[in-house]
């Protein structure tokens, strides 16, 4: 080979592995590529927007990066008088392996909210919290989810006598509908040896929000410390009654949910059936708002390990075949029952050593 030549091959192959670099670091997409070129300037970004848009247009892509390799190889048959026959064996070499990169196809992006005020219905998020020292970081995480969704209406319940300074100050930052409530569970649970029915008397307070105040829409029960996919909120948008779906990491099996067979629901996967007539996860389904105002009697019971199955009775008549499979006939893990390891509250500040310092001002932000 000319040395010419071999310069020719480098600088090629350097071009396209640029070209592929760019592609896995910016995250721009072929398709997009294109359509930075294209006349309409709002089609670069508005596919993207649409939640559920086809956006994988590989043969685009295929066509796109074959034009792009074809230039490459002119450029250097001109610059450095390549044959024609090497630059079509270059092409037909440069293409083989491109599309072997059909094997690291990205996985679908996730939508993001549109900046257009939202014509959609809203979407109630009923979270429980209670004053601990991992609360205003588990709230951050979950705001900062939350923001990344379209017409939300948070409720942060708190089982306390008085709201924590440092939540309101938080949700006052985050742009997002919120009501920030307080429904302290009654002294006659509180008292009770042995597991506690937690975060009941906050889902109970909101669902009374909900009946006061909403005519439209889905509600759903998002603990604080829990993982949210952001497609699961497009997910449980499509709600008629009850919506249901698979939650990851919460029982030994694993995952918790409906067990779907020929796109139909056929039982329950949990590690925990305890009699259940429905062994789901908290973070495993949806209602809509308007299912709920139907049934003024519905209501979560004060019965540890018992709250998910107490309320999904109480909307009766309500029976599992009814349910409503999500996540792609529930092939999806979209909620992750994640726990965030306790920690001790914080000591003191010694105000002799640091009254006058930057201490006091980073310990008033510790709950
Ligand atoms: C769910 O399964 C049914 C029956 O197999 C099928 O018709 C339907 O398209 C599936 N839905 C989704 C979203 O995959």
């Amino acid at each position: 080979m000319k040395s010419s030549m071999k310069m020719g091959v480098v600088a090629l192959i350097g071009v396209c592995v640029v070209f592929y670099q760019y592609h896995l670091s910016n995250g721009v997409r072929f398709d997009q590529l294109a359509d930075f070129n294209s006349p309409d300037p709002a089609s670069a970004y508005g596919a993207a927007n649409i939640p559920g848009s086809e956006m994988y247009d590989y043969n685009g892509l295929r066509r796109v990066s074959e034009e792009m390799i074809r230039a490459a190889v002119r450029n250097v048959q001109n610059s450095n008088g390549l044959s024609p026959e090497l630059g079509n064996l270059l092409v037909q070499e440069l293409m083989g392996q491109f599309n072997k990169l059909e094997g690291v196809r990205p996985e679908k992006p996730c939508p993001l909210p549109s900046k257009k005020t939202s014509t959609l219905d809203p979407l109630y998020i009923i979270t429980p919290t209670y004053r601990r020292p991992e609360q205003i970081p588990e709230l951050t995480r979950m705001a900062h989810t939350l923001m990344l969704v379209e017409n939300v209406h948070w409720l942060v319940i708190e089982d306390a006598n008085v709201p924590t300074e440092q939540v309101t100050k938080l949700l006052n930052r985050t742009g997002i509908k919120f009501q920030h409530l307080i429904a302290p569970m009654p002294d006659k649970y509180k008292n009770k040896k042995g597991a506690k029915p937690r975060g009941v008397s906050n889902r109970n307070r909101g669902l009374k929000w909900i009946r006061a105040n909403a005519t439209s829409g889905v509600f759903y029960f998002a603990d604080d410390d829990n993982t949210y996919d952001i497609d699961l909120f497009n997910e449980i948008r499509q709600t008629q009654n009850v919506s249901m779906f698979p939650v990851g990491l919460c029982t030994k099996f694993g995952i918790s949910s409906p067990v779907v067979k020929n796109g139909k629901f056929s039982g329950f996967y949990d590690g925990w059936i305890a009699g259940r007539k429905f062994p789901v996860d908290m973070a495993g389904f949806a209602v809509s708002v308007k299912f709920l105002l139907q049934r003024p009697n519905a209501t979560m019971p004060y019965r540890a390990g018992f709250e998910e199955d107490g309320f999904l009775k109480s909307l009766a008549p309500f029976n599992p075949r009814e349910i409503q499979l999500l996540a792609d006939n529930c092939t999806r893990v979209l909620a992750w029952h994640t726990q965030t390891k306790r920690n001790e509250p914080s000591a003191p500040l010694d105000m002799k050593l640091y009254g006058d310092t930057n201490l006091v001002h980073l310990k008033q932000q510790i709950v």
